[in-house]
């Protein structure tokens, strides 16, 4: 295996954003505003359950910091819940050279660094992510925000200045949450690094190189299109599927549960459009089982109701519905369809 990389940027006309994976998150972080923010003061926004771990942890690495604790889970991704943080931030005096750390998962990193990015019309944000998926995915590309009834309605681009990635935090996330981050780092797989295949089905698979390399390929995708015209679309595969089975299972499924069974939908149309081979398919369920995750649609939830679901999709471009194909390990391709299509090619 060639050297691992330590930092990656994304350039962007909203400001550069550069990712670290670092040991001693705490060290790196102190370090890091002893450089770049020496007299700042800084607000480290978090939730009960990381703040409930590693409070001391903060209070040691950063005696003067304030620490801003919300409720944990996607109920705290509010317009409320950033009012309420920013009427924090204005009580406790903080001004716009101060600094925010959002410290969590991605429902954190989201809603921090969307108050980062209105507070004061913008205060410099940290992002410390502290789950899987927000290591390979929420917390790169500098998109934040917060649910309005559907999920992210109301949100900014504002990339982190840093965002900092230690890996020692996933030594507390409970199982079912890394099964959901190892859902995303299984469809960078197989759509942008046929690399990875190999790390995620060793059989006790390293998490540093499946770190990089998810990394490397999710800003690989923003620095070559922030806004989502394009090439970023392909990170939606899986997703399609998965955002209606998420919401028909009621969360009941986690998010990565539903896109890997998305991913598996995803893979159907590929072979019935003659576009990916069978065995191509099975080597990705193999993937998806190695980590635990599911395959196929739950009894519960009618295949009928996920097409009607598809169909109401924020994503919706006229009648066709776009969706990304894996043709082989590493290498995607963009479709559209109609719902008859669909509803024959998935009978
Ligand atoms: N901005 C983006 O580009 C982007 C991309 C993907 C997802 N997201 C967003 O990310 C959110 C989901 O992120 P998530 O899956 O990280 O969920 P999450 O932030 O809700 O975290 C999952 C659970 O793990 C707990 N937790 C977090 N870190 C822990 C740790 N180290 N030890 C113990 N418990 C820990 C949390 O308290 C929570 O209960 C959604 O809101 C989604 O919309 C954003
Ligand atoms: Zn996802």
């Amino acid at each position: 295996m060639g050297r691992l990389r330590h930092c990656f940027i994304i350039r962007s006309p909203h400001g550069n954003s550069r990712i670290c994976i670092k040991a001693e998150g705490f060290l790196e972080l102190q370090k890091y505003l002893d450089k770049h923010h020496k007299g700042g003061r800084v607000a480290v926004i978090s939730d009960t359950n990381v703040a409930g771990i590693y409070h001391d942890r903060i209070k040691s690495a950063l005696p003067e910091a304030d620490i801003f604790v919300t409720e944990a889970g996607e109920k705290s991704k509010t317009m409320k819940v950033a009012e309420a943080l920013c009427a924090d931030l204005l009580e406790a005096g903080f001004t716009r050279k101060d600094v925010v750390v959002g410290l969590g998962g991605g429902m954190i990193t989201d809603l921090a660094g969307f108050v980062a990015s209105v507070y004061m019309r913008g205060v410099p944000f940290i992002a410390m992510p502290t789950t899987l998926l927000a290591m390979i995915d929420a917390a790169v590309g500098g998109k934040t925000g917060v649910n309005l009834g559907a999920k992210n309605i109301i949100g900014t681009f504002y990339p982190a200045e840093a965002v900092l990635v230690d890996q020692a935090f996933l030594k507390t996330l409970p199982e079912r949450e890394m099964k959901t981050g190892m859902a995303e780092a299984i469809k960078y797989a197989t759509i942008l690094d046929a690399s990875l295949e190999r790390d995620l089905i060793a059989n006790q698979p390293d998490l540093r190189p499946i770190l990089e390399k998810s990394i490397a390929a999710k800003v690989q995708v923003c620095n070559e299109d922030l806004k989502e015209s394009g090439l970023r679309k392909v990170l939606n595969f899986g997703h399609t599927f998965g955002h209606a089975i998420e919401y028909l299972s009621r969360y009941k499924l986690t998010h990565g549960e539903a896109i890997s069974i998305g991913m598996v939908l995803a893979n159907k149309i590929a072979q019935k459009l003659g576009r990916q081979s069978k065995a191509h398919g099975d080597r990705i369920s193999e993937m998806l089982k190695k980590h635990g995750l599911p395959t196929e649609v739950p009894k519960y939830i009618k295949l009928k109701e996920v097409i009607e679901m598809v169909y109401r999709d924020k994503k919706m471009d006229g009648q066709k519905v776009t969706f990304i194909l894996s043709l082989g390990m590493g290498q995607h391709k963009i479709v559209k369809l109609t719902p008859d299509e669909l509803m024959k090619m998935l009978k």
